[in-house]
C-alpha cells in the first residue's frame, strides 16, 4: 500500500526562481529567505519519497480563460518547464508517475470530485519554484529532480475558486486513493503558493503578517476550523493573490490526523519571512505519525 508519510507547504514566488538561475541567492536581500530553506533541503536528501504529489497554480500558462479547469491531475510522464516570457527557467524537466496519478484520477473521481485530466503540460513558476527551494540549484543537462511528481493545478487565479472546505475534502479523497494503491511507495504531499501578497491595485503590495501566522497555526492546529474561512476574508486580509493559500488545505487534508483521532502531524520545520518580491513566504513541514 502507498501512504503519505509527509506535506510541505511553501511560497512560490516567481523572483525566488531567477535569484537562483541568476545566482544572486547570497545577496543581502536573498540569503535570509533562502536560511529558512536549509533545514528543509537536508530533510529532504534523508526522506526522499518516491512521489511528489504538487498541489500548485498555473498562472495563465497552461491553462488561458479559454479552458479553466478547477483540479487538473497530470497523468502524463514528463511536463517541460514553460516559457513565461523569458525562456523556460532552466531547470531539469520534470518526471510524473502515470500509474499512480491514474489510480488517483480513477479513485477521486469515484469519489465524486471532477478532476480534468491532463495528459500533456508545460508546468510554470508554481511548480518549479517549490521544487527548487526544496531542492537545491539543479543543472538541466546533468540533473535530474529527486523523484517523479504528480501535478495537480487548481484554479486560483479566475473566479469561482474552490471553498477551503472543497479543498480539505479533496485531500481526504486523495489520502484514500493513494491509500489504496497497490504499490508500497512513500509519496509526499506538497501545498504552494501564498501567503499574503496582492500584485495589482490600489493595495499592491500588500502584507498581513498576523494574519499569515494565524493562518500557519491553524492549518497546523484546526484545519477544520481553517476549512470555513471564506474566500473573501483571504482576498480582504491576505489580498488578491492570498487566496492561493486554499490549495494548502488539499495537502493538509490528506494528512492522516484530520479523519482519525489520531495526534495532530509534527512540526518538523516553520519558517516565515517578509520580502519575496510582493509577497510574505511562507514555509511548513508537518509528517504524519509513522
Ligand atoms: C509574485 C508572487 C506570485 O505568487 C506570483 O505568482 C507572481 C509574482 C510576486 O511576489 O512577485
Ligand atoms: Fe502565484
Amino acid at each position: 500500500m502507498a501512504r503519505i508519510t509527509a506535506s510541505v507547504y511553501t511560497s512560490h514566488v516567481p523572483a525566488i526562481g531567477a535569484a537562483m538561475d541568476l545566482g544572486k541567492t547570497h545577496e543581502p536581500y536573498w540569503q535570509p529567505m533562502f536560511a529558512g530553506y536549509d533545514f528543509s533541503r537536508q530533510w529532504l536528501r534523508d526522506n526522499t519519497p518516491d512521489v511528489i504529489l504538487m498541489v500548485y497554480n498555473d498562472h495563465a500558462t497552461a491553462f488561458s480563460l479559454d479552458v479553466i479547469p478547477t483540479f487538473a491531475l497530470g497523468t502524463a510522464a514528463e511536463y517541460q518547464p514553460a516559457d513565461e516570457g523569458w525562456g523556460p527557467r532552466p531547470v531539469p524537466r520534470v518526471l510524473g508517475h502515470p500509474e499512480l496519478a491514474s489510480h488517483i484520477a480513477q479513485s477521486v473521481i469515484q469519489q465524486d470530485f471532477d478532476l480534468t485530466i491532463v495528459n500533456k503540460m508545460d508546468v510554470d513558476h508554481g511548480l518549479t519554484v517549490p521544487l527548487s527551494l526544496m531542492c537545491g540549484e539543479k543543472d538541466p543537462l546533468k540533473d535530474a529532480w529527486p523523484c517523479p511528481v504528480i501535478p495537480l493545478a487548481v484554479n486560483v487565479v479566475q473566479y469561482p475558486v474552490p471553498s477551503g472546505q472543497r479543498c480539505l475534502n479533496l485531500g481526504r479523497a486523495i489520502r484514500k486513493a493513494v491509500e489504496t494503491f497497490d504499490q508500497d511507495l512513500k509519496v509526499q504531499i506538497w501545498g504552494t503558493g501564498g501567503m499574503s501578497h496582492q500584485l495589482q491595485g490600489a493595495r499592491a503590495g500588500l502584507i498581513n503578517k498576523a494574519w499569515d501566522n494565524r493562518f500557519l497555526d491553524l492549518l497546523v492546529e484546526n484545519p477544520v476550523g481553517l476549512s470555513q474561512v471564506p474566500h473573501i476574508e483571504y482576498v480582504r486580509e491576505a489580498g488578491s493573490e492570498g487566496i492561493e493559500l486554499v490549495m494548502w488545505l488539499i495537502a493538509r487534508g490528506a494528512m492522516a490526523d484530520v479523519d482519525q483521532a489520531r495526534p495532530l502531524p509534527r512540526v518538523l520545520h516553520r519558517f516565515y519571512h517578509v520580502p519575496a518580491s510582493n509577497t510574505a513566504v511562507g514555509h511548513l513541514i508537518l509528517e504524519n505519525p509513522a
